[in-house]
């Protein structure tokens, strides 16, 4: 298999999995229960058709867009994610540089396995910190001063994951840091050998954001346990309020879903918010951030910036997305398959491949600015 032969979201995802081992691939590919959340995700795109016009004159098609401050070159930006370099060795540089080449906005996760200054010098485009609330109080203040003073331009404060979801897939193959794989688990790995030389021939991974204060020899850590053990459930909207004042920048809120929330949001002074369920991973039977998008750009869209992610897998997905008022979308399995299949060369074809078709969909939408999108171009079924 070769990238260039990757068209699309399905054939970067079956080419992931021809080089991860299984506990990996399902790490990345698995979701909470049952699934439900992340099979409804994209196929909540499906729920309308879009509406094209023609003879508009679309030779010049405009994808910029303007999102919290940041200007990005195409209305599409790549979540931020954990443990990339798992998935390849360039991991977040790989994703750093791949945003940048295409003018876009990334991020590094708290759970990310390069420093986000690092990252910081890699790319000159937007940078998003992936903020988790720990119990350490002393911890938090030292994140966001670390953050403030690399040149972060938004800090983006995870809320869905004040516990861990049931990723069953990852109980079956004990995924955890440093690995502690059942048996079918390690005999995956053995499955796999490239990937293990390309593992150890590279440096030793690390969690750059975190080792200075999480014990990580005192046993394996799963996703699970460090959602479940070192974030701080009571966190509440009085913490994010005083977080938000001492950040005193760009600020967003990533997985809130109800009005209520999206309203405290702007009264606590957020300046945007994330729709999302985290991509299935956490609560499932959570409603998609599609189909929970109109309503809460018609609540709150003229007072915060409303983004959405999950399940975007194609360019049409994006149009309609922004045609109900989303001012960006992210991704996150869309650029993590071919992170692990090519690394840098994968993201990249990732991002034009997105590229070349909202420039195509926007052409045949005739439309020529993605922010003259709006609910004219859409019909729900
Ligand atoms: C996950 C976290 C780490 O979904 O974002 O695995």
């Amino acid at each position: 298999m070769r990238i260039k032969n990757c068209y699309n979201f399905h054939d970067f995802r079956r080419y992931a999995k021809s080089r991860l081992p299984r506990p990996i691939f399902d790490y990345i590919d698995g979701a909470a229960d049952d699934e439900i959340t992340y099979r409804r995700n994209t196929a909540s795109f499906e729920t309308c058709d879009l509406i094209p016009n023609v003879l508009r004159g679309v030779r010049d098609i405009d994808m910029s867009v303007t999102v919290m401050g940041q200007q990005l070159a195409m209305p599409v930006y790549c979540s931020p994610t954990a443990l990339q370099r798992l998935f390849h060795h360039q991991g977040e540089r790989a994703v750093a540089a791949a945003a940048a080449k295409y003018g876009t906005m990334f991020g590094v996760s708290s759970l990310g396995t390069v420093s986000l200054e690092e990252a910081r010098a890699i790319s000159d485009g937007p940078q998003v910190y992936q903020f988790y609330f720990h119990k350490d109080r002393g911890l938090n203040r030292e994140m966001m001063a670390r953050a403030k003073s690399a040149g972060i331009n938004v800090m983006m404060l995870t809320v869905d994951s004040i516990t861990g979801g049931n990723r069953e897939r990852d109980k079956r193959t004990g995924f955890a840091i440093p690995f502690r794989l059942t048996l079918a688990g390690l005999a995956q790995f053995a499955m796999k050998p490239a990937w293990g030389i390309d593992y150890v021939t590279h440096e030793r991974f690390r969690l750059p954001q975190l080792e200075n204060h999480v014990d990580m020899g005192g046993g394996a850590l799963s996703i699970s346990r460090y959602f479940t053990e070192m974030l701080d459930p009571a966190l509440s909207w009085d913490d994010v309020s005083e977080m938000v004042r001492e950040w005193n920048g760009q600020f967003c809120l990533k997985g809130v879903m109800s009005i209520e929330d999206a309203k405290e949001a702007v009264r606590i002074g957020c300046t945007g918010i994330v729709l999302s369920n985290h991509g299935g991973r956490q609560l499932d039977g959570s409603r998609a951030a599609f189909d929970q998008l109109a309503e809460i750009v018609d609540a709150v869209g003229d007072q915060i910036d409303v983004i959405m992610d999950g399940g975007v897998q194609r360019g049409t997905h994006v149009l309609k997305a922004l045609a109900l008022g989303a001012k960006a979308v992210g991704v996150g399995r869309y650029y993590l398959f071919p992170l692990a299949a090519a690394g840098q060369a994968g993201v990249e074809r990732a991002l034009e491949l997105m590229k070349i078709e909202i420039e195509r969909d926007m052409r045949l939408m005739g439309c020529n600015s993605v922010r003259n999108l709006n609910r004219e171009h859409i019909r729900f079924r």
